[in-house]
C-alpha cells in the first residue's frame, strides 16, 4: 500500500487580532474570564480591508510553494474547502489558482480544481479526497494542495461571536510525505441536525449549545465507528489527539468523554477505580437521567484525577495553543491543532516519528470523522513554529470599535467605508470587482 500523507503545512492569518479579555468583554459587559478560563481564548484574528478567503489561501499555497519549491507540473490537484464562499458556481481553488499563476512560474491547467463544502469537517474531506487520489494511482506523480479559508463571523450580538476568526491552511498532500502518513481506516458519524448552517446567508444561524451537544453526539459514533474498523482504542496508543477547535473548552469537553470512552474495561479504569469507582454501565440503568446524571458525576471525578490530568496535559493541552491565539477558523481549526501540537513536540525536542495521532473532525449540520496519522521520520525538518508565531505577532491589534467597523466591511450587506490597518506586503490582495462581477487579485510586492 502506498504511504500517502502531508508533506507540507503553512498557515495564513487574517492580519488583525482583537483582545478578547481587554477589548472584547468589556464592552460586552462580561468577566474577562469567561474567554480566557471558560472558552479558553484569547485572541481572534480578523481579516484586513484587502483580505478575504481567496488571499488568505492563495498566500498560505503561495507560502508553502515557495518553501518546499514546488513546481505548478507537480500539482494535479488544487481543493479548497470552505465555508464563507462567496460564489455558488466558480469555486475559491479556480481564484486561488489564478491568483498564484500571476506570480509562479507555471499554470495549473492540467490540475484538476474543486471546492468543498461540509461546515469545517470539509477541509478533512478535501485531504482525505486528495489521499484516496494518489492511493487510487490516478495522480500520475503529482501532488495535490488542499487548502482551508474562512472568514469565521457571526452576527454582531450573536454568542458566536466570541469565537470568531479568519486564516488559512495550505498542506501539500504527497506519497512518501515528510511529516504524516495518513491511515485509510475512518470512522464516521453523520446525522442530518440543524445545529449551525447558512442558508443563503452570509452570518450561521446558530443554536450554540445545542451545537456543543451535537459535536460530542457525531464525535462519540465517529469513534464507536472506528473502533468498529481497528478493533478498539486505548489513550496511550497516541501522542497527541488534535480535535476540531471551535474554541479550546470545547475540546477540553470531548476529551473527558473520549477518554471515560477509551478507558473503558482497561487496567487504566481498574487503577482508577480505587479513587472514583468504575464507570456506569447504561445495561444497568432503567431510568435513562439518573444513569446520564451519575455518567455526569464519574467524569467530573475522572476529569480531576492526576491520571487524567496527566493525559490531557501531554495529548490535548498542546494541540489547542495556536486555536487560542486565533478564534475558530472553521476548516482550518482540527489542522490548526495538528499543526499545534507539532510545534510543541518540535519545541520540546520530542521524537515523534513512529508516533501516531488520533484526528477528530468536525462539521455542523452533522458529522464527524476519525483517523489516525502517522509521524514519519525528519517531520520536525518540515514545522516551523518561529514562522507561525512571527505571523501571528505581527497582526495589528484593534479597539473594539475599529472592530465594530472591520465587522460592517466584511458584512456583504453594508458599504464599504473602511481603509486597511495594514500596508500589504508580498502577499495577494482584494482589488475590487471585474466586469461579470467577479472578485480581483493582485500580488503586491
Ligand atoms: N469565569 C470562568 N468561566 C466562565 C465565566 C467566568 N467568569 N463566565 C462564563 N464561564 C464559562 C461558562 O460556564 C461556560 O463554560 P461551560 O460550557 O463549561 O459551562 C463558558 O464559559 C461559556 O459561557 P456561556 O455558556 O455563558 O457562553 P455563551 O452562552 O455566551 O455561548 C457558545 C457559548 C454557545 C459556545 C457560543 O460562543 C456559540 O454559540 N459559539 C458558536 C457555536 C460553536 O462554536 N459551537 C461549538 C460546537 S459546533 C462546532 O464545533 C462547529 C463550529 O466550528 C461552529
Amino acid at each position: 500500500m502506498t504511504a500517502v500523507g502531508i508533506d507540507g503545512i503553512e498557515i495564513w492569518t487574517g492580519k488583525l487580532s482583537l483582545d478578547l479579555p481587554e477589548e472584547f468583554a468589556p464592552v460586552m459587559d462580561d468577566d474577562p474570564e469567561k474567554y480566557t478560563k471558560g472558552l479558553g481564548l484569547f485572541k481572534s484574528s480578523f481579516p484586513d480591508a484587502y483580505e478575504d478567503i481567496v488571499t488568505m489561501g492563495a498566500n498560505a499555497a503561495h507560502r508553502l510553494m515557495e518553501r518546499k519549491g514546488i513546481d505548478p507540473k507537480e500539482v494535479g490537484r488544487i481543493d479548497v474547502a470552505t465555508e464563507s464562499a462567496f460564489d455558488k458556481s466558480k469555486p475559491a481553488s479556480t481564484y486561488i489558482a489564478g491568483a498564484l499563476e500571476q506570480v509562479l512560474d507555471g499554470v495549473f491547467t492540467h490540475a484538476n480544481k474543486g471546492e468543498r463544502k461540509f461546515a469545517c469537517i470539509s477541509g478533512t474531506q478535501a485531504l482525505n479526497d486528495a489521499v484516496n487520489w494518489i492511493a487510487a494511482g490516478r495522480n500520475r506523480g503529482r501532488g495535490a494542495i488542499v487548502i482551508t479559508t474562512d472568514t469565521a463571523l457571526y452576527e454582531r450580538g450573536d454568542p458566536g461571536e466570541a469565537t470568531q476568526g479568519a486564516g488559512a491552511v495550505a498542506m501539500y498532500v504527497n506519497k512518501d510525505p515528510s511529516i504524516v502518513e495518513i491511515s485509510m481506516e475512518q470512522g464516521f458519524g453523520s446525522v442530518d441536525e440543524t445545529d449551525f448552517l447558512k442558508p443563503n446567508q452570509q452570518f450561521p444561524s446558530v443554536d450554540g449549545k445545542r451545537s456543543m451537544q451535537v459535536y460530542l453526539a457525531r464525535m462519540r459514533e465517529a469513534l464507536e465507528d472506528f473502533e468498529s474498523e481497528t478493533g478498539g482504542s486505548h489513550p496511550d496508543d497516541y501522542r497527541f489527539i488534535p480535535f476540531h477547535t471551535p474554541f479550546p473548552n470545547m475540546v477540553r469537553k470531548a476529551a473527558v468523554l473520549g477518554y471515560r470512552h477509551t478507558i473503558r474495561d482497561t487496567e487504566l479504569e481498574d487503577t482508577l477505580a480505587e479513587q472514583i469507582g468504575r464507570q456506569p454501565r447504561s445495561e444497568e440503568y432503567d431510568d435513562r437521567e439518573a444513569f446520564s446524571e451519575d455518567i455526569q458525576e464519574y467524569m467530573d471525578a475522572l476529569s480531576e484525577t492526576d491520571m487524567y490530568r496527566e493525559w490531557y496535559e501531554r495529548a490535548i493541552k498542546p494541540t489547542v495553543d495556536i486555536s487560542s491565539r486565533v478564534g475558530n477558523w472553521y476548516t482550518s481549526s482540527v489542522h490548526l491543532a495538528r499543526l499545534s501540537a507539532l510545534i510543541h513536540a518540535n519545541r520540546k525536542g520530542i521524537d515523534l516519528a513512529g508516533e501516531t495521532l488520533l484526528v477528530g473532525s468536525y462539521g455542523s449540520g452533522a458529522q464527524a470523522e476519525i483517523h489516525e496519522e502517522l509521524v514519519v521520520e525528519g517531520w520536525e525538518d518540515e514545522i516551523d513554529g518561529d514562522a507561525v508565531d512571527t505571523l501571528l505577532n505581527v497582526r495589528h491589534p484593534i479597539t473594539f470599535e475599529e472592530y465594530e467597523r472591520v465587522h460592517d466591511q466584511h458584512n456583504h450587506s453594508k458599504e464599504k467605508v473602511q481603509e486597511p490597518f495594514t500596508e500589504p506586503d508580498g502577499e495577494f490582495v482584494f482589488d475590487g470587482w471585474g466586469p461579470m462581477n467577479e472578485r480581483q487579485y493582485t500580488f503586491i510586492e
